[in-house]
């Protein structure tokens, strides 16, 4: 009986240091200590023995069975702290790698030109204003004294909806029509907004944006308007911009003007930019038409006004030195993450 104890302690011990997993293990200890276990057979097999020899083999073979025990619990204890030791490797995270930095969004050029031009009027003391994408004929151009002849009704230019009389603006000026119907004098706003028109190349595009600006009072003249758009031009384009005012035509302003900034790209020596003149046009403006107060009711002998209107992705592009108006609206991140 001592030998096959002991027999079975190296065995055991043997096959213990070989097991591979729980499942192994647990077949293992069945057969050992299972109800047909080799050890429980043993135990069993005490009753066949003498009475006088029962005592000391019982003994032995419950130490036995003890040991066995006790080497199965260390053996599965072993094992699950092995599994947490390989879950503990895979799941692993080193904290002390450097974190991805966020990629981080920017605002459009146009946007950031659109918000510097509001802050430029805004701080000279002008509010702003809005008006519907949506147009109808009377504000769009009636109001504006364009006569249902003029060019710029053209469907070549306007995008007109089925309804009749309405369209997409073509332009931010009829806002000035919708604060005068409203508002008497003093008025001095600018309107930016989403303008349409039937055009497409290197310079136009069909969607663009205007900023519009108002400003009525008594005793408003000519150098007003001068020094207003002077000092705007030197805001956003810097302070030594030369400026010059050239005469134009607008049926909405009388007398009329476009107003040059001297070319950014060359300095007004003359290059392709500003097709060798060494000037560049970025708004139109003028003294408002008295024709067009009588259209809100404000007496043209009391009050007088000037009004002005600029292109966004015109400024942008010199600002930023843009060759084509449509790379604005392409949405291509390699372009647009210089503007960050
Ligand atoms: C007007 O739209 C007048 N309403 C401006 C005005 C307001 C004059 C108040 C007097 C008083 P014009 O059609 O020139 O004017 O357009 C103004 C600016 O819009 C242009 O200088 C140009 O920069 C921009 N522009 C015109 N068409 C397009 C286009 N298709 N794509 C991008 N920009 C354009």
């Amino acid at each position: 009986m001592k030998e096959e104890v002991s027999e079975i302690k190296t065995e055991l011990e043997k096959k213990l240091e070989q097991v591979a997993g729980p499942d192994s293990l647990n077949s293992l200890k069945v057969e050992y200590l299972g109800k047909k276990g080799r050890i429980t057979s043993l135990l069993k097999a005490l009753r066949e023995l003498p009475p006088s020899e029962r005592p000391e083999a019982g003994k032995l073979v419950n130490e036995l069975k003890v040991w066995a025990q006790r080497r199965f619990e260390e053996y599965f204890e072993i094992l699950r702290k092995n599994l947490q030791k390989e879950r503990f490797r895979r799941e692993r995270v080193d904290i002390t790698l450097p974190g991805r930095a966020p990629d981080l969004g920017a605002f459009h050029p146009v946007a950031t030109v659109m918000n510097e031009i509001i802050s430029v009027f805004t701080r000279m003391g002008f509010e702003v204003a809005e008006g519907p994408d949506i147009e109808d004929d009377y504000h769009n151009f009636q109001a504006l004294n364009i006569p249902p002849e003029h060019p710029a009704r053209d469907m070549q230019d306007t995008f007109y909806l089925d309804r009749e009389n309405y369209l997409l603006r073509t332009h931010t000026s009829p806002v000035q029509i919708r604060v005068m119907e409203k508002q008497k004098p003093p008025i001095h706003i600018i309107a930016p907004g989403k303008v349409y028109r039937r055009d497409a190349d290197l310079t136009h595009t069909p969607m663009f944006h205007q900023v519009e600006g108002l400003l009525v009072d008594t005793d408003v003249t000519f150098a007003d308007l001068k020094g207003t758009l002077t000092l705007f031009a030197r805001e956003i384009f810097g302070p030594d911009t030369k400026v010059r005012f050239r005469p134009s035509f607008f049926p909405f302003t009388e007398p009329s003007v476009e107003m040059d900034i001297q070319c950014v790209i060359c300095g007004g020596k003359g290059c392709r930019v500003c097709q060798f003149s060494g000037w560049l046009e970025i708004l139109g403006a003028g003294m408002v038409d008295p024709e067009v107060f009588k259209y809100v009711g404000i007496d043209p002998e009391k009050f007088q006004g000037f009004a002005f209107g600029m292109g966004v992705e015109r400024i942008a592009m010199l600002k930023y030195r843009i060759d084509d108006i449509r790379l604005l609206f392409e949405n291509n991140l390699r372009f647009l993450s210089q503007f960050k």
